[in-house]
């Protein structure tokens, strides 16, 4: 369409020193850390204060993090009354996640800093609580001796303290740090757009879950892995994936609207997967993947040419997180979980230095009708 930028394409609206996403390059840098460089080794509460703050944590700084998300975990007793309401709804985990969010600020109204605490603290409960409820079992409680990476495994396994591997913590946190922020995606600029207007946290990331679900943007993992499920075995592949383009179906897990090349979080996740497949996954299956992936991106060459279609995060995210033991339904959520921290330090970046979100829209209607009322019966003639 002449004149306007349809997905907004390519458009900066914003300037960000939260991460760099470079698309032709294949690089993503989190506040001047390459992803594969910081990724695997750093702490997700690092990660915290590198975006929230600014720089890594120095001295007592990341234990004192660490202890005051540790004690925001619990979650007001609205909001677990209304994970028990939505799960006896059967209501679809990311759904139940939103308006759990929503309520976090029942009764309280906090400065954003506090806000962006309380809400990166409360996700993994948030979860946890409503996936034991759908699964008929009682949430386990919140506990203050962990770090967050083993808390979510805590929350959502329900394993004790001395159970939680080192490897599998580490797996995870590799992810939730991959993924935790990635410039100016669907969800974190609806975050920004909601708080440009002066608006809350609470609200800016309610919004940011809603846009997170859909299956273009952070609900691509589950159907990717039902993908290579389908497949079952390596000689079906061509065949699957061909129909499934020949039908015009997207493959899930491929393609990207900023990288034209592959997507740098892919390798890091993959060489996460690679290490915890070789020791403890199905190594048939991550084998299989592997040949998916290889069928995929041929018939992808051939069938979009010059698309420059590649593998993206979401495939590999599948892959880890089931390596980890994750079930897909809660592959989103665990997005979720990581990409809180994104959305709140674009939220307070939007408060420090952004203009009221306000773009305009080509009119494309009709001009000039002439009204006049519909005359309706009067009951008296
Ligand atoms: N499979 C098949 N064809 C594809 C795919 C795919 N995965 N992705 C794009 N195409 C085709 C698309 O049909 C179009 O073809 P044509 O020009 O012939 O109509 C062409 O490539 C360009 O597509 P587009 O819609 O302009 O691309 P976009 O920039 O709007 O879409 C995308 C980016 C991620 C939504 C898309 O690649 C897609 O739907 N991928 C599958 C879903 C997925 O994996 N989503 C997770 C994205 S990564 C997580 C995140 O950062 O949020």
């Amino acid at each position: 369409m002449p004149g306007t930028h349809e997905g907004l394409e390519g458009i900066k609206a914003t300037s960000t020193r939260l991460s760099l996403v470079d698309g032709t390059a294949g690089r993503l840098i989190l506040a001047g850390y390459d992803v594969e460089a910081i990724a695997p080794r750093a702490k997700f509460e690092e990660m915290a204060h590198l975006l929230w703050y600014g720089r890594l944590p120095m001295g007592h700084e990341l234990e004192t993090l660490k202890r005051d998300l540790a004690s925001r975990r619990r979650l007001p007793k609205p909001t677990s009354t209304l994970l028990r309401d939505a799960a006896k709804a059967s209501t679809p985990i990311i759904d139940a996640v939103r308006m759990a969010v929503a309520t976090l600020s029942l009764g309280r109204i906090e400065a954003p800093e506090e806000d962006t605490r309380t809400l990166l603290a409360a996700f993994p409960t948030i979860v946890g609580e409503y996936w034991h409820l759908i699964n008929a079992e009682e949430p386990v409680e919140p506990r203050a001796d962990l770090s967050h990476a083993e808390y979510c495994l805590y929350q959502i396994f329900g394993c004790l303290p001395e159970e939680i591997d080192p490897e599998r913590t580490r797996g995870l946190e590799t992810y939730l740090n991959t993924v935790c922020d990635h410039g100016l995606n669907a969800s974190t600029f609806a975050a920004r757009v909601i708080v440009s207007t002066h608006s809350d946290l609470v609200s800016a990331v309610t919004g940011a879950v809603g846009a997170l679900k859909g299956p273009l943007h952070g609900g691509a993992p589950g159907p990717a892995l039902d993908m290579v499920g389908e497949i079952s075995t390596a000689d079906r592949a061509e065949q699957v994936i061909l129909a499934k383009l020949e039908r015009g179906e997207r493959l899930m897990g491929f393609g990207h609207r900023v990288y034209r090349t592959r997507d740098p979080r892919a390798d890091v996740l993959a060489a996460a997967a690679e290490k915890f497949y070789a020791t403890s996954g199905d190594k048939d299956f991550y084998a299989l993947a592997r040949q998916v992936e290889k069928t995929a991106l041929r018939l992808l060459s051939k069938h979009k040419p010059g698309r420059h279609l590649d593998t993206n995060v979401e495939f590999y995210t599948a892959l880890l997180l089931n390596g980890l033991g994750f079930p897909k339904e809660l592959f989103t959520p665990i997005f979720a979980i990581a990409r809180v921290l994104g959305w709140t330090a674009h939220c307070l970046e939007q408060l420090r230095n952004g203009r009221l979100i306000r773009p305009d829209a080509e009119y494309i209607g009709p001009v000039d009708l002439t009204f006049s009322s519909v005359p309706t019966a009067s009951p008296l003639n």
